[in-house]
C-alpha cells in the first residue's frame, strides 16, 4: 500500500523523517540522530569530510547504484526514499573493523583521524559500485574530493592499495622496514614505535593487537557472495517505492 512517509534508511534502519526539516541537512540529520563519525569540515563540499555513501534503486536496471557524496551539501528530503551508509554502518572497534578501515590504520592512514571517514566513504563506495576490482588510478580518482592535513595522502593510498586490481593480495611497502627488520613508519620514514605504545582505550586493548590481527584481504574477498552476505544489502522496502 502507498505510503506518502518519507523513508530514508540509515545503516540498515528504518527511519521515517518528520514535515518541518527542511533546513537540515543530511550531515546535520545524521549528527543531530547521534552518528558522529560523519565530520563537518568545510561545509561547503570542499573537503570531504562529510562523505557518505548513498543508494538508490535504478527500476531500468533493478540494481542498486551506490554513490559517495558530501553529505554537508545535501538537503535532508533529498535523499528520501534512498538507503544512507556511515562509517558506523561500516565496523568499529568493539563489532571488528571493515576491511577498508582496517588497512588505514594498518598502514598509518589515520593521524588525527578527521578525515578518516571520509576516506573510509569514498573507498568503500568505489568498491561497492565497481563490478571489478578498481585500478589504482581508479582509487586515487575516487579520492580527489577528500582532503587530509595530517598524512601527506600516501599511506592513505598505500593503505587502499590492496584493493586494486594490480595489487590486491598483500599490503607490502618496501620501504615499511629497515634493514635491521624494524618497521618504518610511511608517514615520518622514521623507526615505527606505535607498537609498544598502549592505545588510549579504556578496554586495554591496544592497538598493536588490531594491528597484528590483521591479515590483508583480497578484492576478491569482500566481492561476489561473501560480499554480499557481509555488506548492509538495499532495503527492499525501497525498491518498491
Ligand atoms: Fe567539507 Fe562536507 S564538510 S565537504
Ligand atoms: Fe588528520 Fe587526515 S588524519 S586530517
Amino acid at each position: 500500500e502507498w505510503s506518502d512517509e518519507a523513508v530514508i534508511y540509515v545503516n540498515g534502519v528504518r527511519r521515517v523523517l518528520p514535515d518541518g526539516l527542511a533546513h537540515l541537512t543530511l550531515l546535520q540529520y545524521l549528527r543531530d540522530i547521534g552518528l558522529r563519525g560523519t565530520k563537518l569540515g568545510c561545509g561547503e563540499g570542499g573537503c570531504g569530510a562529510c562523505t557518505v555513501m548513498v543508494s538508490c534503486y535504478d527500476r531500468t536496471t533493478k540494481k542498486s547504484l551506490h554513490f559517495a557524496i558530501n553529505a554537508c551539501l545535501a538537503p535532508l528530503y533529498s535523499v528520501e526514499g534512498m538507503h544512507i551508509i556511515t562509517v558506523e554502518g561500516l565496523g568499529d572497534r568493539q563489532r571488528g573493523l571493515h576491511p577498508v578501515q582496517e588497512c588505514l590504520a594498518k598502514a598509518h592512514g589515520s593521524q588525527c583521524g578527521f578525515c578518516t571517514p571520509g576516506f573510509v566513504m569514498s573507498m568503500y563506495a568505489l568498491l561497492r559500485s565497481s563490478k571489478e576490482p578498481p585500478t589504482e588510478e581508479q582509487i586515487e580518482d575516487c579520492l580527489a574530493g577528500n582532503l587530509c592535513r595530517c598524512t601527506g595522502y600516501r599511506p592513505i593510498i598505500d593503505a587502499f592499495r590492496v584493493f586494486a586490481k594490480t595489487d590486491n593480495l598483500v599490503y607490502t611497502n618496501s620501504s615499511s622496514q629497515n634493514t635491521d627488520g624494524q618497521a618504518i613508519c610511511p608517514s615520518t620514514g622514521k623507526p615505527c614505535s606505535c607498537k609498544n605504545e598502549p592505545d588510549a582505550n579504556a578496554n586495554g586493548s591496544s592497538l598493536s593487537s588490531s594491528v597484528e590481527r590483521y591479515s590483508p584481504c583480497s578484492y576478491n574477498e569482500i566481492d561476489g557472495n561473501a560480499y554480499d552476505d557481509k555488506e548492509l544489502i538495499f532495503p527492499p522496502e525501497l525498491q518498491l517505492r
